[in-house]
């Protein structure tokens, strides 16, 4: 526990709601201590009505920074003076930098992706031809980071069509370079195009709470094709059991909450925090935790 704040300790934190149960803070605290700076992380519950009045108490009070978690991502933007290039692009803000008295909105969820793809999968995004499981907002900054990171195709498949239309229609124009296309979560049930993806990720809640998709077969997955599941609790979903059982390699979205988490730091405090630290962190906390039923960590 950190007992040196002083005078001159600089405040940094996540807004959410619900916050508590989230692992930010002792991932950024970690990292804080081990390099000596003066900062501390603290949880800021803020109930969905109450963001605009948060947001200009934590501009009064002039904390440095902060993350932005569920359900504010989206309804920051309007309150905030800027947004980085990410950010616009998706839509979303899961990171908040002072600026002066400016506020600055930042997305570092697709930085935490690639690098968890690179990391955990050995995963080249360049060149690749990639499956996206949802349309919602992770499936968002999952498109537009490997877009970015120069993917040769981008499949979404979700449970209900008109919303991966609406995903994909909006970036066509923006990505020109990248196949933008559009399936349906049957391709899960052994369909022969699995043949032709190198990666397939999931972006949707399911995993969580013993849901498993229907019928899920990935054996004409190619033995070189990565599968990354963004839950990371449990740590084994049924698609990463599946992608095992046909000796795929495979990954939680643990590496990409980390990493996440080290490019925010590294904008609020402009030091590269520990190498591993914030992500050892991270998976000894999720060892030591229970789900509750409604997805939230029970300490
Ligand atoms: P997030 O911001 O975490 O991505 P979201 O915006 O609520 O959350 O999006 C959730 C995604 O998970 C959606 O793509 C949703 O599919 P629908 O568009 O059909 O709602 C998908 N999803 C959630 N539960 C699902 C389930 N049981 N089976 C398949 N897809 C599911």
């Amino acid at each position: 526990m950190r007992v040196d704040i002083q005078g001159k300790t600089r405040v940094l934190g996540i807004i959410g709601w619900p916050v508590a149960h989230s692992l930010s803070p002792l991932m950024q605290n970690a990292a804080c201590i081990e390099l000596g700076l003066d900062y501390v992380y603290v949880p800021f519950p803020v109930a969905p009505g109450d963001l605009p009045k948060a947001v200009e108490g934590l501009r009064a009070l002039g904390v440095a920074g902060f993350n932005v978690t569920i359900p504010h991502k989206e309804a920051i933007i309007g309150l905030l003076d800027e947004l980085s290039e990410e950010a616009r692009l998706i839509g979303a803000v899961n990171t908040v930098k002072r600026d002066g008295d400016r506020l600055i909105g930042h997305n570092t969820d697709i930085t935490g992706l690639i690098k968890s793809l690179q990391d955990d999968l050995g995963f080249d995004v360049k060149g690749s031809r990639v499956v996206l499981l949802g349309a919602g907002g992770a499936a968002r900054a999952a498109l537009v980071g490997l877009c970015q990171s120069g993917a040769a195709s981008v499949t979404v498949a979700n449970r209900t069509p008109a919303k991966g239309e609406c995903l994909v229609a909006g970036f066509r124009s923006v990505f020109t370079g990248v196949n933008l296309a559009l399936c349906t979560l049957d391709i899960l049930k052994g369909d022969r195009c699995l043949k032709d993806v190198d990666l397939l990720i999931n972006t949707t809640a399911v995993g969580l709470n013993g849901t498993n998709f229907t019928d899920l077969d990935l054996a004409p997955m190619a033995p070189a094709a990565r599968v990354y599941d963004m839950v990371y609790n449990p740590a084994l979903t049924p698609l990463l059991v599946e992608a095992r059982k046909h000796s795929l390699r495979s990954a939680n979205g643990a590496g990409m909450l980390a990493a996440q988490g080290e490019a925010a730091f590294t904008i609020w405090t402009g030091c590269k925090p520990p190498n591993g630290l914030m992500k050892s962190r991270l998976l000894a906390a999720l060892d030591g935790q229970d789900m509750l039923d409604n997805g939230v960590y029970s300490k």
